[in-house]
């Protein structure tokens, strides 16, 4: 059974290979007792609720909390923050009630002297070892609360030592990874872009020893979109407290009597297989329950984008030439990018004018669509709703559309300015501009841009403190009209490289764009640090020009994650073009497997010369390495998630030789020649008979 009540006071979650335990104890406070490997017998928790606590001293820190709120001696971080209307600002709750629907369990805390309830919710999910948790807040008084926080949920870890990995990052330097030892106070992840950003990601991973292969990590991955927060703090009791949601920085919610508030969810997991255990349950898991349904087995198409070819001078005519030269070395989708709409010839005007611009495509931009179709590709367009150019026609007829301080200059970035999505009259009117651009042409692909963060966050309505969360909503709610309206369009998410990489994200567009960075070594750090929670399949990767690095280096770091290519192909060699085509003659022969397979990062660039990933789905394995320094000479390296009594062939033509699946796992091969920065792929195929 997934869910285990006992005595009205214990509670036990079963996934496949974990077990999550928590109680009540005598003194009402419902306890975190244990998240980890699988224990089977529930009643075995029961004894961990007796655990005493000394009372004189911060009571409520002694133990690890499943859902703790500011004020009652806790000086810890906490999960909510409330006022009430004669100010009284801390929650003192009993548990009422709870009650189990299907796979899903809802404890409900009551405060004890006012009418607010907290809902928590966990619903699991075996099959994926994964925990689903969100709170839910109600107001059940006659006089409004203020929340100041309400994060998604909080995880202890018990014991001390541990480390917890997140990223930090740039733009062009996205997903860097760093694991942070927790050994006293705390350590904050955030984001105040008013999306992901670069900085930090939405997610956590904490364990005190494990490595790639192997180790108890515990993780979660908030799927949230705008400004998140995620704590890790060594609590001196002996305890990890991990809290994690929507940020709490300059958020203040007024909930009117009545009203009820919902938290984005996090997904929770534990694995003893290490962080590529971690990575393997994220990728299955969010492929089998968030992926947009329709689209999620279609395999990325190889796609051509203009660029870094032509930037802004997109004309129909070369866009063409373009297209002919794609279609020939076996591009599937050309897309056109940045500078084909209004008076849009560098990033100072145009923004927000979606016209197709009628100097640059004099035949309209339905003949070159045409064009690309005729030539068996499909079609891609670039777009970016939420921003306006000053010097634009939207700009000009709605200045108030943009977040702006009283007599205060707006701030720009990147030339722009950031429009109001707070207001429903500005989303109203972009899900109507770009629902009929998408209905008046055959595109089969948007690319969906946002290239500056935002600043003045004032709420016209005067309610400041949901600004950034009623932003993100915005967004949301764009997104979700426009999916909606077009189901079977691609959507990659771009925000001036990858700071839209997040979960939520993830459930409504079809691939991301990691980074704008598209150096291979580069590349391989940031890749390395996409695919802990991210998967292969949404991972954008470009082959673009270096003449100081060979084709193939480029190429087979760009074919780890779904293969495009943005070189100037009008000024590549016909020698260059063939081995263009050649590469992506070979990534078709292997994108089932990168796209949809169980990825093994076998090493990591970070911490070695080389970068091994593999890649198994069903009855192939595909092994990409990247070496930067062959002077290293790179040992035999051991392939892993092979069956080991099968039989693979190695490679292929005269040099391909049969091994079993026990000798590859355990003897291992080499993956790679002897030149730096040298990509090589192996194809390994199972194979019968001895
Ligand atoms: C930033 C993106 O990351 C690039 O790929 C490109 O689309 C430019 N914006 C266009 O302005």
């Amino acid at each position: 059974m997934a869910i285990v009540l006992m005595d009205n006071r214990l509670f036990v979650l079963h996934t496949q290979n974990t077990t999550y335990a928590m109680g009540v104890d005598e003194r009402g406070v419902l306890r975190h007792l244990y998240y980890g490997a699988k224990i089977d017998r529930a009643a075995d928790f029961m004894h961990a609720l007796t655990h005493p606590i000394e009372l004189w001293e911060n009571g409520s820190d002694q133990v690890m909390e499943e859902f703790s709120s500011f004020g009652c001696l806790r000086n810890k971080e906490t999960s909510l923050k409330i006022a009430y209307a004669d100010r009284t600002r801390d929650f003192r709750y009993r548990l009422t009630n709870c009650e189990t629907a299907g796979d899903e369990l809802i404890l409900t805390l009551r405060d004890e002297e006012y009418a607010f309830v907290v809902r928590l919710h966990y619903r699991v999910d075996e099959h994926h070892d994964i925990i689903r948790r969100w709170v839910e807040l109600q107001n059940d008084g006659d006089a409004p609360v203020r929340v100041d926080r309400i994060f998604s949920a909080e995880i202890a870890l018990a014991g001390e030592g541990y480390q917890v990995l997140n990223v930090s990052g740039v733009w062009a330097m996205e997903q860097q990874l760093h694991a942070d030892p927790i050994t006293a106070g705390k350590k904050v992840y955030e984001s105040m872009a008013g999306c992901t950003g670069f900085s930090n990601q939405p997610w956590f991973a904490a364990y005190r020893q494990a490595d790639e292969r192997a180790g108890d990590v515990t993780f979660g991955c908030l799927a949230y979109t705008g400004n998140f927060k995620v704590i890790a703090e060594c609590v001196p009791y002996h305890y990890l407290n991990v809290t994690l949601g929507i940020s709490d920085t300059d958020f203040a919610m007024p909930l009117a009597p009545g009203a009820a508030f919902v938290t984005p969810e996090v997904y929770l997991g534990f694995t003893r297989e290490g962080l590529d255990g971690m990575s393997r349950m994220m990728h299955a898991f969010e492929h089998d329950e968030l992926m947009p349904v329709a689209r999620r087995d279609v395999p990325q198409p190889v796609l051509y984008n203009s660029w870094y070819a032509t930037e802004f001078d997109v004309f129909g005519e070369e866009q063409e030439r373009l297209a002919d030269k794609a279609a020939e070395i076996g591009v599937e989708m050309f897309v056109i990018d940045d500078g084909w709409f209004g008076q849009r010839h560098s990033d100072r005007a145009g923004l927000g004018d979606w016209y197709v611009n009628p100097e640059k495509f004099p035949q309209g931009l339905g003949h070159l669509i045409d064009h690309v179709h005729s030539l068996g590709m499909q079609f891609g367009l670039w777009i970016e709703p939420e921003m306006v150019n000053p010097d634009s026609d939207l700009y000009r007829a709605h200045p108030d559309w943009v977040y702006r301080y009283g007599k205060r200059p707006i701030i720009m970035g990147r030339n722009q300015y950031a429009l109001n999505l707070t207001k429903p009259e500005v989303v109203d009117y972009l899900i109507a501009t770009f629902d009929a651009l998408l209905s008046s042409y055959a595109i089969d692909y948007i690319k969906w841009d946002m290239n500056r963060f935002m600043a003045e966050a004032l709420d016209d309505a005067g309610n400041d403190g949901m600004v950034w969360y009623n932003h993100s909503r915005g967004f949301m709610r764009l997104a979700r009209a426009l999916r909606q309206r077009h189901p079977n369009m691609s959507f990659e998410a771009c925000a001036g490289g990858g700071a839209r990489v997040n979960a939520e994200t993830l459930s409504l567009f079809d691939q991301f764009w990691p980074s704008d960075n598209t150096n291979p070594l580069d590349r391989c750090r940031i890749q390395e640090g996409y695919t802990m929670m991210y998967p292969a399949k949404y991972m954008r990767a470009w082959i673009t020009d270096d003449s100081r690095l060979s084709t193939s280096f480029r190429a087979r770091c760009a074919m780890c994650g779904a293969l495009g290519i943005g070189s100037n192909l009008n000024r590549l060699s016909e020698k260059e073009l063939a081995e263009l085509k050649e590469e992506i003659a070979l990534y078709k022969r292997i994108r089932d497997t990168v796209q949809f397979g169980r990825l093994y990062r076998l090493r990591r660039l970070e911490t070695n010369s080389a970068q091994i990933w593999q890649y198994v789905r069903g009855g192939q394995c595909v092994v990409i390495t990247l070496v930067d320094h062959a002077a290293e000479r790179l040992a035999p390296v051991c392939l892993q998630g092979l069956e080991p009594q099968a039989l693979y062939q190695v490679g292929e033509g005269e040099r391909a030789y049969v091994v079993s699946g026990a000798y590859l796992m355990n003897c291992g091969l080499i993956t790679a020649g002897n030149r730096d920065r040298s990509g090589t792929v192996l194809i390994l195929n199972r194979v019968e008979g001895a």
